[in-house]
């Protein structure tokens, strides 16, 4: 679908070389209430490549998509008791989508009420042996388990692996349950996530990285677009980053990492941070102007006084 401006995004890329990554995906999370906003992430030059949802199934706002152009990958979120998410990507690759990265487990040394799957190390390792080895064994490369950025994250995780390794290991004969790539996410300024980073690559040496939660929540805009500005540099410029996706697909309104972290204002427009993060330049646009996400009862009331009032005036 963006073939069309194949060249006009050529010469724009000489321009603005050092903001455009392939690397770049979305954390799709869709408002019901602004389904407009859904083709922003897609329209034409967009810099986006991939996209997760948190789900194993692909979003039906993004069906027109072809796999190649707009990858999806889907997620094992937390806690199954059978293999649902192993038959979901099979029936998918049965379908013809080319899978080929899976990511797994959201947050789940986090509790469930912030968004965590709150799930032990033990657990999850038997969910992944029936669900992710067969995936792997298939060639599709998959994702360690996507911690908090909390301290219990490493341990969580290597906690894990020695319970899995247990699964699947017999008397004599040892074996590791392996991974492709290691999954981050981060909240806080760029000096804590880059000292995150590197105790994951001690952690985890040799693997590639995918940031897929991050943004430095909470704080003033030129606090936020700072850094948005260095971590993309940061993440553009290292080979051991594999992937990024920044938490912010949202208005303003919506938000749950504060106002000014979003890309998307509350009339849908793209922050500056939102078109750089596309590709593009600056749009200007405050990312707490707009009226559609705010009380839509004050603006109902707002425009039913203004027509009583030009009533009584006529
Ligand atoms: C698989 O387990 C999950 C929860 O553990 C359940 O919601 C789902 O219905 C199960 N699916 C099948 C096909 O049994
Ligand atoms: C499937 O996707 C991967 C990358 O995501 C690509 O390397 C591979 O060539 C694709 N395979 C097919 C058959 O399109
Ligand atoms: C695995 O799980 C158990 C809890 O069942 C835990 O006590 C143990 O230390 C874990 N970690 C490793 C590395 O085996
Ligand atoms: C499994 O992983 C552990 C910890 O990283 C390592 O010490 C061990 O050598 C590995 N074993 C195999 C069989 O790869
Ligand atoms: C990591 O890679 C380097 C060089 O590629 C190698 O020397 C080292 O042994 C590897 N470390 C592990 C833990 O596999
Ligand atoms: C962020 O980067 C843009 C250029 O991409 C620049 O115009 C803007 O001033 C930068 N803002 C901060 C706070 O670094």
């Amino acid at each position: 679908m963006r073939y069309s401006f194949a060249i006009v995004t050529i010469v724009l890329s000489v321009a603005r070389a050092q903001t455009r990554s392939d690397k770049r995906g979305l954390v799709f999370v869709p408002n019901k209430d602004s389904p407009e906003d859904n083709n922003v992430w897609v329209r034409d030059g967009s810099d986006l490549t991939w996209y997760y949802n948190y789900q194993p199934t692909p979003a039906p706002a993004f069906a027109d998509e072809s796999q190649s152009d707009f990858e999806f990958v889907p997620m094992l979120w937390g806690s199954i008791e059978n293999t649902s998410f192993l038959d979901s990507v099979n029936s998918l690759i049965d379908g013809g989508r080319n899978i080929s990265h899976v990511l797994t487990f959201n947050e789940p040394d986090g509790p469930s009420q912030y968004g965590g799957s709150n799930i032990s190390p033990p657990e999850a390792a038997q969910v992944w042996v029936n669900n992710i080895i067969p995936l792997k064994e298939k060639g599709i490369r998959v994702g360690l388990p996507a911690c908090t950025g909390g301290t219990g994250g490493i341990p969580w995780l290597q906690n894990f692996l020695g319970n899995c390794s247990q699964l699947i290991s017999t008397e004599g004969n040892e074996k590791n349950c392996s991974y492709d790539f290691v999954t981050i996410h981060w909240y806080g300024n760029f000096e804590g996530l880059a000292s995150h980073l590197g105790e994951y690559s001690a952690a985890f040496p040799n693997k590639t990285q995918w940031i897929t939660e991050y943004n430095f929540d909470n704080q003033d805009l030129e606090t936020t677009q700072y850094f948005y500005n260095v971590s993309a540099k940061y993440f553009d410029r290292l080979d051991s980053v594999e992937r990024y996706s920044y938490f912010g697909s949202f208005r303003s309104g919506d938000s749950n990492v504060g106002p000014n972290a979003v890309m998307l204002n509350d009339d849908g427009e793209l922050t500056d941070i939102g078109s750089w993060y596309l590709g593009g330049t600056a749009t200007g646009v405050d990312p707490q102007s707009g009226i559609a996400g705010r009380s839509r009862v004050d603006v109902l009331l707002a425009i039913t006084l203004a027509v009583v009032g030009s009533l009584f005036l006529a």
